[in-house]
């Protein structure tokens, strides 16, 4: 029998034995009476039969004064060891015979004997007797009493026999009852876990929950349902799910079948369009985001709506009165509602807490971060307006919610608050740093509080997990299951797993430019030769991209192989970011004085080796770039994921060119065949750059299918279909034990 059934059963058998203990505790003295009324019926019959006997006798012998007659008649009459004495008064009320054993206390039961006596018992000092009175009458004429007293000691003996039988009985009933009990709730048990079991691997659905339904209720949650939840969490993986290839189809087809209309909302700081008033009217772009990259694509094929900061000049006039804009422009899809910010909010939100704070605490870029109290004020009134739009635009109480990035930590615990049956899934688009590093934040429990609020907590990769789990263990009391990889923190469980994110694999039937058309244009763009060496780096201007290092490697490219001046340049694509901010002010005054330097020191020919395009650009053009570059430059000092290093693989469908990649990117876990680098040592990047640059075609062509099958592969919609997947899973979970609760409950109301 399971350990589960036989906690059950011991449990159901918990009332069972106390009202069988009440039942017993009122039987007992029940039974006492009874059998004592039973006994003292038995005697009246004993006394009234012997009296009978003794009437002939005593008729004879009374009137004829045969005293010794008398005598002998008594003393052989209590011989019976029952019979205690008799004794023989006349009709005046005086003893004239007696067996020896008669108590003189008695006499001839006159008062106070006879108010004494109940129901012919009589107590006295050596112990209960049972009296009885028979007249004798001879022709009419009432000549006396004959006093028959009976011993009562054995109905004592009797009663307490009685007892121990009752006690016996109970006992031998409640292990019976409770044998039979366990029997019982291990094969229901049995039924019910598998009915369980059908449901959680969803196979046969409406079967599995029609059995679940008519499972015997009453078990509670105990050891063996968790170890089939925990079971089940562990299965998460089943080799269909990785197997399958991931189109936006697909995700479609997923979100019809296991969140069948299941409200999805998306929340981010940066928006997937921004409009921008221009002298031509309102014009729309797409801004250089990793995150929009990633999670425009799983919007448009899922439909939903996407909450996100207004940050454009024309924002507002793109929105109808309820701030909601319907998008892509020309093909709506889902539907973009803006959140609006103050000047103020902004500063302390965006580009304080978030920006000075938590990004340089979570990159390790060597860039301390800034905490201000005021930008923590800030960005807890931004979470909080963003998880009041969230509350609003939800239509059900338990919709799908997808929170991004570093901006919203609060926000989870927020909505959790509110909407407490939502699903809510957050995913850390940056590294999570070690423990040491992160205890820095002043408000670090606040942070991991928030986030716990979470469903599902989703970073790049195992590292980042478990640094976080490590993060938490450190500073708050929770419940951490390794194996399960979730966390328990205030009676709620956070899934904690690694989504490597990726991005949407190109259509491969849409008509672009070939590659040597894309070499050609982009080579007449920049005024180069055709056969000149291109490599390229996009990038946001950030600290953390590792631009200087890059450019430092391709100084020392040149110096080491002089043969390349003149033939080599690479054109660093960075859009502007964050430039309000001194941090970056000072970083693109340190790219652009680098590259200057650079250049002069080896433009003896007309081709500079490095061409800094500071702009915007969008992705068509990227894409351009990428086709034309026989070499990709990512140099990352720390980055979760870096979606560049896909796209590059993603856009060259010739199998050729050369990705390198910093060994401190999520990216770098996954693309073995880039040209991994340690973009802190100049030298192997240099060296990197040259080898890519001299590397042959059929080595480029080996390596590059290999990380193109890997990228078709591992695609955004992989990333959002296992997130939702996982999310339907919990979801089915929690209403599987709300049933449970419930039936719990209607159980113990039965039992009670
Ligand atoms: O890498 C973190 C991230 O939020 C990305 O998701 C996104 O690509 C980038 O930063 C954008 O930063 P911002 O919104 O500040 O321009």
């Amino acid at each position: 029998m399971q350990m589960g059934s036989f906690k059950q059963s011991l449990r159901f058998m918990g009332p069972v034995v106390l009202l069988l203990a009440a039942l017993a505790y009122a039987i007992v003295p029940l039974a006492d009476n009874l059998t004592l009324r039973w006994f003292e019926r038995d005697l009246d019959v004993r006394s009234q039969m012997l009296a009978d006997a003794l009437q002939n006798p005593l008729q004879e012998y009374v009137p004829e004064r045969a005293n010794r007659k008398i005598g002998q008649l008594f003393d052989r009459a209590v011989q019976d060891e029952r019979l205690y004495a008799l004794a023989f008064c006349d009709s005046q009320g005086v003893l004239l015979h007696k067996t020896k054993s008669y108590p003189q206390l008695l006499g001839c039961m006159a008062p106070p004997w006879e108010h004494a006596m109940r129901q012919g018992r009589v107590q006295l000092p050596q112990g209960a007797v049972h009296v009885s009175e028979s007249p004798l009458k001879v022709e009419g004429q009432y000549l006396g009493k004959l006093i028959v007293v009976q011993d009562m000691s054995f109905i004592d003996r009797r009663g307490a026999d009685v007892r121990k039988y009752v006690l016996v009985m109970f006992v031998a009933l409640v292990v019976l009852m409770w044998l039979l009990a366990a029997l019982i709730t291990h094969l229901s048990w049995r039924g019910f876990m598998k009915a369980l079991g059908d449901m959680l691997r969803k196979d046969a659905k409406p079967r599995s929950v029609q059995a679940l339904q008519a499972a015997p209720s009453g078990q509670g949650v105990d050891g063996d349902l968790r170890a089939l939840l925990h079971q089940y969490t562990m299965r998460r993986r089943d080799p269909d799910e990785t197997s399958r290839m991931w189109t936006p189809e697909k995700l479609r087809m997923l979100l019809r079948e296991e969140l069948a209309g299941d409200e999805i909302l998306v929340v981010s700081n940066r928006e997937p369009y921004i409009h921008a008033r221009t002298a031509g009217g309102l014009k729309v772009s797409r801004p250089a985001s990793g995150l929009v990259t990633a999670v425009e694509p799983v919007m448009r094929a899922c439909s939903g709506t996407w909450i996100a900061h207004g940050g454009g000049s024309g924002d507002r006039d793109a929105v109808d009165r309820n701030d909601r804009v319907q998008v892509p422009p020309g093909r709506p899809s889902y539907t973009l509602r803006r959140v609006w910010l103050s000047k103020e909010e902004e500063q302390g939100f965006y580009y304080g807490f978030a920006n000075e704070g938590l990004w340089p605490l979570c990159h390790i870029a060597h860039v301390r971060p800034v905490f201000r109290s005021s930008d923590w004020t800030q960005y807890l009134e931004v979470n909080q307006k963003f998880a009041d739009a969230v509350i609003k635009e939800a239509r059900t109480d338990d919709p799908v919610v997808l929170v991004q990035d570093y901006h919203f930590a609060l926000l989870p615990r927020m909505v959790r608050d509110a909407l407490p049956k939502a699903t809510i899934l957050t995913f850390w688009h940056i590294p999570w740093p070690n423990p040491e590093s992160f205890g820095i934040c002043p408000w670090r429990e606040e942070i991991l509080e928030g986030l716990l609020g979470s469903t599902i907590l989703g970073f790049h990769t195992s590292f980042h997990c478990k640094n976080f789990l490590e993060t938490v263990d450190r500073y708050l009391e929770t419940r951490i299951e390794h194996e399960a990889s979730t966390i328990s923190y205030g009676g709620k469980l956070t899934q904690v797993e690694a989504y490597p994110i990726s991005i949407a694999w190109p259509d491969e039937t849409a008509a672009q430019p070939s590659v040597a058309e894309c070499r050609s244009m982009v080579r007449k763009e920049l005024g180069l030769p055709e056969n000149h060496i291109l490599a390229v780096g996009v990038d946001r201007l950030d600290y953390t991209k590792g631009i200087i290092e890059r450019l430092q490697a391709v100084e020392r490219l040149l110096e080491q192989y002089p043969v390349l001046i003149g033939k080599f340049t690479l054109v660093q694509i960075a859009a502007p970011s964050r430039s309000s901010l001194d941090e970056y002010q000072n970083f693109e005054t340190r790219v652009r004085m680098l590259a200057q330097r650079i250049n002069q020191r080896f433009s003896q020919g007309a081709f500079p080796p490095i061409r800094l395009k500071i702009e915007h650009h969008d992705a068509e053009q990227v894409n351009r770039y990428y086709r034309a570059a026989e070499v990709c430059v990512v140099t990352s000092l720390h980055d979760g994921m870096n979606l560049v290093a896909k796209e590059y693989i993603a856009a060259r469908d010739d199998e050729r060119g050369v990705l390198i990649l910093s060994q401190f990117t999520g990216a770098a876990r996954e693309l073995h065949e880039a040209l991994l680098v340690n973009p802190y040592h100049i030298e192997q990047s240099a060296e990197a750059l040259y080898r890519a640059v001299t590397m042959p075609e059929a080595e480029q062509r080996e390596r590059m299918r290999s990380m193109r099958a890997l990228v078709k592969d591992f695609n955004v919609y992989r990333w959002a279909g296992r997130m939702l997947l996982d999310a339907a899973r919990l979801r089915r979970r929690e209403r599987i034990m709300t049933k449970i609760h419930s039936h719990s409950r209607q159980a113990l109301r039965r039992v009670v």
